[in-house]
């Protein structure tokens, strides 16, 4: 993280436990009965500001199951970077290490890797040539059917093809892979369980599943710092649940459920 900008929220509270570094973006969404074309002005029936961003949606499913989360980031010192950091502390996000900045956004990061902690690595958005230290240096590596084609140039349409993609992707140093699968749920692979596994999930009837790989990284963050010695397996059941629960409302942040709507099975 560059070292400019000023901490929102300088005082230290209790150590977070759920530290997640990425992107907070203001989604300017407009519904209109089709896509206008070069230059054409159409009329919108709807319009609303949502809080999105990869890294900020899986710090707020994280945050709701009950984690103490910090995100590190950076906004604009303007109004959506206010209100996105007002959106932080009403989903009890700390502010510490989200930072505001004259400049325009850039959408620079650069992942700081304590080896005391465990890093979940979310690949997105990928790109082919991707630091090989990203497969070593993560813990957990979880990517999507697209990323993981991507990333290993497989055809991914299926678990067992997700399956040979995950061993592509062990070959090259990460502990655990872990690749969704959408409504198929996930597969997973791990150095100590080294056959792919697919976990599949519940048919639910999806509405939106804009934002259902944040909600499961973010669920995964949650199990992973809060009840570690669940298995795998286990965590990712669990991850695959709360995911589903998301597709089943609309939007992105605004279809992440909080702990207390949940089933008690889950904690
Ligand atoms: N239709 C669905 N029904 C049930 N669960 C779903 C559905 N779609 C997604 N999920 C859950 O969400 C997880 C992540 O979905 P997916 O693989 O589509 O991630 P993604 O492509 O990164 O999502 P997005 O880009 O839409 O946010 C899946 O592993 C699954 O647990
Ligand atoms: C996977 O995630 C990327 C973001 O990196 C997204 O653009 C893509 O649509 C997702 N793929 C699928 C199959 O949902």
């Amino acid at each position: 993280m560059a070292a400019s900008g000023e901490p929102c929220r300088p005082g230290r509270g209790e150590a977070a436990a759920v530290v997640v570094v990425g992107s907070c973006m203001t989604d300017l969404v407009s519904l209109a009965h089709r896509l206008p074309k070069t230059g054409e002005t159409i009329h919108g029936h709807k319009f609303f500001i949502g809080f999105g961003g990869k890294g900020a949606n899986q710090c707020v499913q994280a945050a709701r199951l009950g984690a103490k989360t910090s995100l590190v980031c950076k906004v604009g010192k303007d109004s959506f970077g206010n209100n996105y950091i007002e959106n932080l502390k009403q989903n009890d996000i700390s502010t510490e290490f989200a930072y505001q900045t004259k400049d325009a956004a850039t959408g620079t990061a650069s992942i700081i890797v304590n080896n005391e902690v465990k890093t979940l690595f979310n690949p997105a958005p990928a790109i082919a040539d991707l630091d090989p230290q990203f497969y070593t240096l993560s813990d957990v590596f979880c990517c999507n059917e697209s990323e993981a084609e991507i990333l290993t140039g497989l055809t991914v349409g299926s678990p067992a093809d997700a399956g040979k993609a995950a061993l592509m992707l062990m070959g090259r140093g990460c502990q655990v892979v872990i690749v969704t699968l959408g409504a198929g749920g996930c597969v997973m692979l791990s150095q100590t369980e080294p056959t792919p596994k697919h976990i599949p999930t519940e048919t639910v009837k999806a509405v939106d599943t804009t934002g259902a790989g944040d909600s499961f990284v973010g669920a995964l963050a949650f199990y992973l710092a809060y009840y570690p010695h669940l298995s795998l397996e286990e965590m990712l059941k669990r991850s695959n649940f709360i995911a589903a629960v998301s597709v089943q409302a609309a939007g992105t942040q605004s279809s992440y459920p909080y702990r207390k709507d949940l089933p008690i099975h889950l904690f």
